[in-house]
């Protein structure tokens, strides 16, 4: 199983000046689709839309429709869950009622849980005792999953401020659920603009940088204004994470790195 991982792309209308969002995710979504073989799936990691409102969702589905592969959206901080679910509750994956933006999916080699980190009083993520429960649920039944959600859940030493969940013990939380889990093959995130790797425990966590040009930061400003996007391969047999590349593409369509 593979799968396409893009995040962040803050769509925004009206466009922020001087940016060019909505391009740089047709270009992304593009270059997806030339992929030979195509990727089983593209999650998003969430801050799909700048400021959560349902013009943005409008010009995001619009965009994630043109990929030649099953696509899902989860959300971000930025992101406002009762406008996505507008936007996207016609959609098989994506959940009803008014909880927490939280999916699983069954069909593939590997379960694929959406966790959803965005339900605190701020733009860091929250994980308190309820949530924690909602996610150790969605894991259940021992078959390999793969998670993704938004914020990392373990210090990232590369910004300001490392710890981007409201109270750390709940990363700590977080990440010892799924340490321990036993069934996790790996975690991706977005969040943090800046392509880095952690891990809970021996899981790898996988944080792709954002879509968004104009909003990379560090060491990701030098991917400029070229695609990017992570590519997670698993074993289908044994449900392990056998490595993710990523991928990068100038104007040009010539990939880069891989
Ligand atoms: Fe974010």
């Amino acid at each position: 199983m593979r799968i396409a991982q893009i995040t962040d792309t803050h769509i925004a209308v009206p466009p922020v000046e001087g940016a060019r969002r909505e391009r740089d995710l047709a270009r992304t979504i593009a270059a997806i689709n030339a992929l030979d073989p195509l990727p089983d799936l593209v999650v998003h990691t969430g801050d799909a839309a700048d400021r959560g409102q349902p013009a943005e969702y409008e010009v995001v589905r619009r965009l994630m429709e043109a990929l030649n592969v099953p696509w899902v959206v989860l959300p971000g901080n930025r992101d406002k869950q009762r406008h996505m679910r507008a936007a996207f509750g016609d959609l098989p994956w994506a959940p009803a009622g008014d909880g927490p933006f939280d999916f699983v999916l069954d069909d593939f080699a590997l379960k694929v849980v959406a966790f959803d980190t965005c339900t605190g009083p701020g733009h860091k993520g929250w994980a308190d005792d309820d949530r924690l429960a909602a996610l150790a649920a969605m894991l259940e039944g021992g078959q390999p999953a793969v998670v993704a959600m938004h914020h990392p859940p373990f210090e990232v030493e590369e910004i300001p401020d490392p710890r981007q969940f409201e109270k750390w013990e709940q990363a700590e939380a977080l990440a010892g659920l799924l340490a321990n889990a036993d069934n996790v093959a790996a975690v991706m995130t977005g969040h943090i603009h800046r392509h880095v790797r952690g891990h809970a425990g021996e899981v790898p966590i996988l944080i792709m940088p954002c879509n968004a040009a104009d909003l990379r930061k560090g060491p990701a400003k030098a991917l400029d204004d070229k695609v990017a996007y992570l590519l997670h391969r698993f074993d289908d047999a044994s449900g392990t994470w056998r490595g993710s590349d990523f991928v990068v593409q100038d104007a040009a369509g010539e990939t880069l790195v891989a």
